[in-house]
């Protein structure tokens, strides 16, 4: 597997993405303000995740995906990582990352790559999104904000 930046030019894996992300508006407002990477296996994107420049010195992964043949073998914690490394290679001081208070296996993956939980953006899915959204038996309504130092 190679991970590798996409091109403003090349197509970017919406499908993928929206595994992520279920609102397209919201996605293709951050994939145009930053920058995506993508995970490619025999000639195939298999994963990707966006960074986008939050703040000075802060950045923030918008969105990370694995295609779902290849969930649970371990690239979605090979795809933060690299996102992770990317960040201080480029001068970042904090990486962020939020996600669902529904989304449980997110959060044990972003805790195993070093996030601590620093807040919660109370109502931010009833707020941002039109649709309900359930993972695991729970509706999801609260945004966990996570970050580490780099
Ligand atoms: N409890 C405890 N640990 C869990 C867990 C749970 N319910 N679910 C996952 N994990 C752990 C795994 O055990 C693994 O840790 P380990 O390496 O120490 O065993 C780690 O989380 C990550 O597993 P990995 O195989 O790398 O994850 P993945 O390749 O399936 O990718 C996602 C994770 C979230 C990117 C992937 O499932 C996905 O694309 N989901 C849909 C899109 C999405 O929800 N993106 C995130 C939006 S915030």
């Amino acid at each position: 597997m190679e991970i590798k930046k996409l091109e403003k030019h090349e197509k970017v894996p919406m499908e993928l993405l929206l595994l992520a992300d279920p609102s397209k508006s919201i996605v293709e407002d951050y994939v145009a303000k930053g920058e995506c990477f993508i995970a490619e296996s025999k000639e195939q994107i298999i994963g990707v995740y966006v960074l986008l420049p939050t703040r000075p010195k802060t950045v923030e992964i918008v969105n990370v995906a694995v295609a779902e043949a290849h969930q649970g073998k371990g690239i979605g914690k090979i795809l933060v990582n690299d996102a992770i490394l990317v960040a201080k290679t480029q001068g970042y001081k904090t990486i962020e990352i939020g996600t669902g208070n529904s989304s449980i296996g997110q959060l044990a993956l972003y805790q195993k790559c070093g996030f601590r939980i620093v807040s919660v953006d109370h109502n931010y899915f009833i707020k941002h999104y039109s649709e309900e959204i359930y993972e695991n038996g729970i509706q999801c309504i609260d945004m966990i904000r996570l970050s580490k130092e780099l």
